[in-house]
């Protein structure tokens, strides 16, 4: 890349180039044979858009609501862990970021910033917590306790991840966290996933999740977290109808369709291409979100036409910290606002609440050309 990133593609080419390889590996993979991963970009082109003319698109207005909050665009940044690795003020500055581009984040439980420091960092930004369940339930519902006190505005619930899915790169390397970095929303060293541990052949991360995480999470432990907070609940991580129905039942607030950045289970669909069941299955009663492979205007509008409320970001923004820290976060998340409202303008929008199914269409791949 020469001169000014012009697409995410370029943001990512300068993350390669100048993070360690180890780092960038672990942001980047995806599980196993990585066909999820390079399906969840994918699957966006297999829908075609259908634009309207003459819809005098001179004034636009590309704002709307992510549970009740008001957001400056349907694009918010979901939870990536360890953005300390990614440029020294890892999660502060895309907490900056979000709120000087008007939108939300999702903060990881594995940031290498705390709850607080985050809510400190922009005091009135919209802040949610992405929350694993860890076999200490103590420890669990203290996460959410500092979170309703720090003032978020949520609980995106993980849900696919009772053990980490199998990232070749990270067991080659390895990986662990540099040594002057901790997860900083955790006291013992056992939790703050501190290195100099031997972690034996593994992926560091991989040992960690299966000491720490609760592999015996189940549907009861979603009801013992509605009882445990008044907090909107999103559980993240939905792929299929009936788990979405459940989770409806349940009372949740949201579903985030997401497969983890392709980082799980590999082999299991795009979101883009579930996503139309699950907005089917919850009939309007709770609002749907989505992730992965989001990296163009045009991917955020397909998502919106097929139902989502908003969409999440996970590598794009983690390559604008690697870019320039809070500056780069903000020129990703600004370069995603134009692109939208050029894909709402010439698709004929002017608000939000105008993109609808008629779209789009999903187009069938021939055979003969795969
Ligand atoms: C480096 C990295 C770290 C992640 N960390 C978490 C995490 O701590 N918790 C979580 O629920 N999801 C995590 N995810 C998944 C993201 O929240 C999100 O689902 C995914 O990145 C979206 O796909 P995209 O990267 O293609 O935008 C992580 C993803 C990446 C790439």
């Amino acid at each position: 890349m020469s001169g000014k990133p012009v697409c995410i593609a370029d943001f990512e080419e300068y993350a390669k180039k100048f993070l360690p390889k180890s780092v960038y590996d672990y942001y980047r993979s995806g599980a196993g044979d990585q066909e999820t991963l390079a399906d969840n970009v994918a699957a966006f082109s297999r829908w075609k858009l259908y634009p309207r003319v003459l819809r005098d698109v001179s004034v636009m207005d590309l704002s709307t609501s992510v549970l009740g909050q008001k957001i400056s665009m349907p694009v918010c940044v979901g939870a990536t862990a360890m953005q300390r690795m990614a440029h020294a003020d890892g999660e502060t500055a895309t907490a900056k970021a979000c709120h000087a581009m008007g939108t939300g984040m999702m903060l990881s439980s594995w940031a290498t910033s705390s709850i607080e420091e985050v809510a400190e960092a922009a005091p009135a930004g919209l802040h949610w917590l992405q929350l694993y369940v860890y076999k200490d339930r103590e420890v669990t519902k203290s996460l959410v306790k500092r979170a309703e006190r720090a003032g978020y505005k949520g609980i995106f619930v993980t849900v696919d991840t009772p053990f980490l899915g199998r990232r070749i790169d990270d067991v080659r390397n390895k990986f662990q966290l540099p040594p002057h970095l901790r997860l900083k929303n955790f006291s013992s060293s056992d939790l703050a996933f501190s290195s100099g541990k031997d972690f034996g052949e593994n992926s560091g991360l991989a040992v960690y999740v299966a000491e720490a995480i609760d592999a015996s999470i189940n549907w009861e432990d979603i009801k013992w977290l509605r009882g445990l907070t008044l907090l909107p609940i999103i559980m993240k991580g939905i792929l299929r109808a009936d788990d979405a129905k459940e989770a409806v039942k349940i009372g949740v607030n949201g579903i985030l369709v997401s497969n983890h950045g392709a980082r799980q289970l590999d082999g299991v669909p795009a979101t883009i291409d579930v996503l139309p069941e699950i907005v089917e299955a919850v009939e309007g009663k709770v609002e749907v979100f989505l992730d992965g492979g989001v990296r163009k205007g045009t991917d955020i509008l397909k998502a919106l036409a097929l139902g989502a409320k908003a969409v999440f970001i996970g590598r794009p923004l983690v390559w604008g910290l690697v870019y320039h820290g809070e500056e780069g976060a903000k020129e990703v998340l600004q370069m995603l606002k134009e692109e939208f409202r050029l894909a709402m303008a010439l698709t004929g929008c002017q608000r939000v609440e105008e993109i609808g199914r008629t779209l789009i269409r999903r187009h069938q791949v021939l055979l003969s050309k795969i």
